[in-house]
């Protein structure tokens, strides 16, 4: 298991190895469409981890999904640079956070003995990574853009898990979908947040890299937490990096197993959506077969 530090490492590796990917990150394009984004803060609501949370970490936890280790065969998807900042409620950069992401790879199967689809895996897909912020609170992850699965009988639309851990221990759940996705509305998680601006929050365009030859996608995703700083500091919880939140007993105030809660100030108030010991619910059934 990588830890905080090892990620730091990892951080500066991928960067250094990746000049293209890193000179994205600092083109003036995004630079100032992020500077727009800052102000008329929208909480992000939370959402359940799903049951797919690695339940054996890969071997590489970097934040590169593309190539796992020194592999030179890549994984199989659209390229996909996702960025963005882990801040508080008011907007202050949450520094030091260990973000971690995991999804499907493009055959849908996830990094889980019981996320695996018939038409099997994507052995060069890493699956999970984790990125330790930075002083502005930002992470960087290179991936593949979320496809939509359909596992153990339930549809999702493409998304992305998120998890944000401070001081070892889970600060906060969440997911980014696709904005263009025509089939978001069929999505039971995604309808779950009842507010219409906390489920736009979650919904981010993936938009083509000028100049790329093989089509890369860039997408910005800001996790504004329905947390103040001292909270993030002090805020009393339980579990860890790299465990999954089923079954480990939350508790206190900022311990209460998260879920669907949508509308400004949805953090961790509001009752549990599911019963505590079990497995979150993910996904709805899945869709028609007149269905795309
Ligand atoms: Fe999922």
């Amino acid at each position: 298991m990588t830890d905080p530090i090892s990620s730091l490492a990892s951080r500066r590796g991928f960067l250094g190895r990746l000049g293209l990917g890193a000179a994205l990150f600092t083109t003036r394009g995004l630079m100032a469409e992020e500077l727009e984004k800052s102000p008329g803060l929208v909480i992000t609501p939370r959402m359940t981890e799903g049951p797919y949370y690695p339940d054996k970490m890969p071997l590489d936890t970097d934040n590169d999904l593309l190539i796992i280790n020194d592999s030179i065969t890549p994984a199989v998807g659209v390229v996909s640079y996702v960025t963005g900042r882990i801040l508080t409620a008011t907007g202050q950069p949450v520094r030091n956070a260990v973000v971690e992401i995991w999804q499907c790879d493009s055959n849908a199967s996830y990094i889980h003995t019981k996320g695996h689809n018939p038409a099997g895996a994507d052995g060069n897909f890493q699956g999970y990574g984790r990125y330790l912020t930075d002083s502005t609170g930002r992470y960087f992850f290179r991936t593949i853009k979320p496809v939509a699965y359909t596992l153990n009988g339930m549809w999702r639309a493409p998304h992305i898990h998120f998890a944000v851990s401070k001081g070892g221990q889970r600060l906060y759940t969440t997911q980014m979908m696709l904005k263009d996705f025509a089939d978001n509305a069929r999505d039971g998680v995604l309808s779950g947040v009842r507010d219409a601006k906390a489920r736009e929050s979650v919904l981010v365009d993936f938009k083509p890299v000028e100049g790329s030859k093989i089509g890369e996608l860039t997408a910005t995703f800001d996790i504004i937490m329905g947390l103040t700083a001292e909270e993030v500091e002090h805020g009393k919880l339980v579990g860890g990096i790299g465990k999954s939140e089923a079954g480990r007993g939350f508790g206190g105030p900022l311990g209460r197993r998260p879920g669907n809660q949508g509308g400004p100030g949805g953090g961790s108030g509001g009752p549990p959506p599911f019963p505590p010991g079990g497995t979150p619910p993910e996904g709805t059934p899945p869709p028609p077969p007149d269905s795309p």
